[in-house]
């Protein structure tokens, strides 16, 4: 089979290295892929919001499976584009692909199948808003509604805080802003959970937890994630059926009622409150670290699921997954996520002798005359699976420790709340 991945990150690495280990494959693409996806693939350096130079590469070489890593050219359609020429494609439609596309559309959802969220107003002018907040409690959460690369959240301790989020999002700082969403501040511990879906059967897609401040002890600036663990420490069955009853299977039946339905993966962020899920945010996507931190333990072939999903036979395939520990720490250009330096050489990668628990996946790396640089902010993630957390870090931060690369950062705490100390 000839398979294409499209984006270039962390995630699309390690689904590109499970798919390769496949005995259904035969050549993977990624589009366009980084310098780890070039050790087992072939990159193709199209952009991937151009779905008509994609299509023409798929139609041309005779692509059987395409799998949608990003959010960006799900939100804007590319599955509905593609399955017209009868492609096919990992990935939700566009209707579903608002879960993550707009976060009012996914409030509203909640709203009327009463799924547990943050109670929320949606205001659609700055003088509306600043009038909402006379009776806002804080801290308050204050959201763009479009996708900004989790970055379009801000957490208002006050009333002047909350009008700088007012004032930025409205001016365009997300993009065009048409309206904002005003919630309150859910107290508790977050969790990802994941779903892969063929739009009839669900499978559970394990859990994680994923680090998204830049700096030791969670604090700093929001990043796409420094580092994640599985599974969650908070999953439990009683748990788990909760998520399903009250969170999941609603925002499906709420897709059928607008006679659509849900293929791909799907990424529930919760916030768990005294025991019970609240739904913070949908991703229409696998997370990144969390993909990574994943899939090492799939033992189910990567590509019987994307296929089971593309036919609608999901039910006819069993999900195994290793019983270890795996935690991934993700090493990033010095300065991310504000501006950093790019093109800085890493050396030293391949002297890294890696053991059969101990894996590599590239984010921001190109490779230009045999040298290796750093091209994006999040550089590489190191992810070790293991009996327990603890030695996995250890051995990721040996690892770390012995790349000794200069241009980079890492956060040294990745698990703190199930490492002890
Ligand atoms: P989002 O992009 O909606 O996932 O928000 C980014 C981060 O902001 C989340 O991962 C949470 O840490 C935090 N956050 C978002 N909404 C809330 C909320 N209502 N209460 C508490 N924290 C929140
Ligand atoms: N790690 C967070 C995300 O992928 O959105």
């Amino acid at each position: 089979m000839k398979i294409a991945i499209l984006g270039s990150g962390g995630r699309e690495h390690a689904i590109a290295a499970s798919i390769s280990k496949s005995s259904k494959k035969e050549n993977i693409y990624c589009i366009p892929g980084n310098a780890g996806t070039l050790e087992i693939a072939i990159n193709i350096d199209l952009d991937i919001n151009n779905f008509e130079a994609i299509h023409k590469f798929l139609d041309e070489n005779k692509i059987d499976l395409v799998v949608i890593g990003p959010e960006q050219p799900l939100v804007n359609g590319i599955v509905d584009y593609l399955e017209k020429f009868n492609i096919k494609v990992f990935g939700p439609n566009k209707i579903a692909s608002q879960l993550e596309g707009s976060k009012i559309f996914t409030k509203k959802l909640c709203e009327d199948y009463n799924i547990p969220t943050a109670k929320f107003a949606v205001l659609e002018n700055k003088l509306d808003a600043k009038k909402f907040l006379e009776n806002s409690k804080y801290p308050n959460v204050i959201k763009a509604d479009n996708l900004a690369s989790g970055k379009g959240v801000y957490i208002c301790n006050n009333e002047n805080e909350s009008n700088v989020a007012i004032e930025e999002i409205f001016n365009g700082k997300f993009g065009v802003a048409k309206n904002i969403l005003i919630e309150e501040f859910l107290e508790g511990e977050e969790m990802s959970y994941f779903i892969v879906s063929d739009g009839k059967t669900i499978k559970n897609f394990e859990t994680a937890q994923d680090h998204k401040r830049v700096l030791e002890g969670d604090k700093g600036k929001n990043t796409g994630g420094m580092g994640a663990y599985s599974p969650s420490r908070l999953i439990t069955k009683e748990l788990e059926e909760k998520i399903l009853n009250k969170i999941i299977q609603p925002t499906l039946l709420g897709l059928s009622k607008m006679n659509t339905n849900y293929k791909g993966f799907l990424y529930a962020g919760l916030m768990i409150v005294k025991d019970e899920p609240y739904l913070i945010e949908y991703n229409v996507r696998m997370g990144d670290p969390e993909c990574q931190t994943i899939l090492p333990k799939l033992e189910t072939d990567l590509v019987d699921i994307f296929l089971a999903c593309c036919d609608e036979t999901l039910d006819k395939i069993e999900l195994n997954w290793s019983k270890k520990k795996s935690l991934c720490v993700v090493i990033c250009s010095k300065g991310y996520p504000d501006g950093f330096k790019k093109n800085e050489e890493i050396e030293n990668l391949e002297n890294l002798k890696l053991t059969e628990d101990e894996y590599i996946f590239h984010a921001g790396t190109l490779k230009k005359n045999k040298k290796l640089y750093a091209v994006g902010g999040r550089v590489l993630n190191f992810v070790v699976t293991s009996e327990n957390f603890s030695e996995a870090k250890n051995k990721i931060l040996f690892n770390l420790d012995k790349l000794n690369w200069q241009g980079g950062f890492y956060r040294k705490d990745i698990g703190y709340r199930v490492i002890d100390k």
